[in-house]
């Protein structure tokens, strides 16, 4: 080897070695001003408010443990985000639905967890209506953990990491499914997408191109009644028009309110990062947004709850999809897809 090339190539390996386990530490503190709730201006306000959680670095990172870790399933093998993968806002790419204990297949996509306290329902259905039990469906669910709470709460008693991290964070050491969820709360709850392109945009920090202005205002006309700005949901529920899958005959939050006018009804989703969410709705049958405007514009199924608010979209012209493509692409938060505070220090340090 060249000489000049040994040296650098030595220097980069020497300095690599000492960017050593301090400065490793120090990206995956959490400080005070790491656990501050903050969100734009033209935010509305959250319905989540943390007020009987307060938010403390120590209960954010015994969220952030218990998010990432496979001891809350009943074989230790599946965690929060073996399905809820950060680099996809927290959805899970490649699988349409979603995989859990024992290499099940469940029944429903994987959504994102992004702005969930300005949320007032969760699931595709809404069938749970509070973020801290959230988490105690996918625990208890037979094809994703598997596992009883009870079992979950001896399995962190007897693990010294967990009693001491609990100690810390609520000055007891008394472990409670309360605690654990509140905890699961402040490390989801904090996941804030608010620094997009389009966020930019409406700051005045950014300007959007012709095409993605031109999908912007086509997006406001024919989308933004459900997909509201600034969070892209408006918090309810809709039939947007997709054909029935006979293999799951998914009825959506039919099944939870038994009420005719919901059959195949679904909650509608945020679309901030959706270029990372992939595969689409709630069954994943579509792998590109592509498809889903192809959908909107002319493979729409009309049945008796559809939304008028959908049928009456039209046909897009391939200009007109472009711009929406272009558009929806602007929602992307790299901000929130790489913050520090998301990322599982145990995964860095065991590799
Ligand atoms: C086996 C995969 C799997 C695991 C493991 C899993 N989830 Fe989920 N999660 C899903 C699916 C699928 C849904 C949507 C379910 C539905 O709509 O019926 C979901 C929904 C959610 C939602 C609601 C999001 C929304 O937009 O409504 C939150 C929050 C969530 N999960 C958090 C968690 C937490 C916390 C854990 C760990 C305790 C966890 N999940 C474990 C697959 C999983
Ligand atoms: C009547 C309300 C309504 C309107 C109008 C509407 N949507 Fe939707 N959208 C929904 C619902 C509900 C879903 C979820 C449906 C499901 O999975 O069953 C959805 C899903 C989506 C998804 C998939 C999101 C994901 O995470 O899987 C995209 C992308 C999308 N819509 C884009 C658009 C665009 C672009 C327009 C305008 C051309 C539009 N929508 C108009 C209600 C609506």
């Amino acid at each position: 080897m060249n000489k000049r090339i040994l040296i650098v190539f030595l220097i980069i390996t020497s300095s690599l070695g000492m960017m050593s386990l301090d400065q490793f530490e120090d990206f995956f503190k959490i400080t005070k001003k790491d656990v501050k709730l903050i969100y734009p201006t033209y935010f509305p306000k959250p319905s989540y408010s943390f007020s009987s959680n307060k938010l403390s670095p120590d209960k954010f990172v015994l969220g952030r443990k218990l998010f990432y870790d496979e001891i809350l399933s009943k074989d230790n093998t599946v965690s929060c985000a073996t399905c809820h993968e950060r680099i996809a806002a927290f959805a899970h790419v490649d699988h349409k639905l979603s995989h859990g204990i024992y290499a099940k297949i469940g029944t429903r996509n994987v959504p994102p967890i992004q702005n969930l306290i300005w949320r007032t329902s969760f699931m595709w259905d809404g069938g749970v209506n509070h973020i801290e039990i959230q988490p105690l469906s996918p625990v208890e669910n037979p094809i994703e953990m598997d596992e009883k709470m009870s079992n979950v709460l001896l399995k962190l008693k007897n693990d010294p990491i967990y009693v001491s991290l609990f100690k810390k964070a609520y000055k007891d050491s008394e472990i409670t499914s309360e605690r654990v969820f509140k905890s699961l709360t402040q490390f989801m709850g904090l996941m804030i997408s608010s620094n997009s392109r389009y966020d930019k945009f409406i700051q005045q920090k950014d300007t959007l191109s012709k095409m993605e202005m031109n999908g912007l205002t086509l997006f406001r006309a024919k989308c933004a009644s459900c997909h509201t700005e600034p969070l892209f949901t408006n918090n309810g529920f809709a039939n947007n028009g997709l054909k029935v899958d006979p293999s799951l005959n998914d009825e959506g939050r039919y099944k939870i309110t038994k009420n005719e006018k919901d059959k195949y009804v679904f909650t509608v989703p945020s679309l901030r990062n959706i270029e990372m969410t992939y595969p689409y709705m709630h069954d994943g049958r579509f792998k590109k947004i592509m498809d889903v405007l192809n959908f909107y514009s002319e493979g729409q199924n009309h049945n008796a709850t559809v939304d008028q608010r959908v049928t009456s979209i039209g046909k897009l012209s391939v200009q007109e999809k472009k711009e929406l493509n272009a558009f929806l692409l602007t929602l992307t938060d790299k901000t929130f897809l790489y913050d520090r505070r998301f990322v599982d220090p145990d995964y860095v340090f065991s590799r």
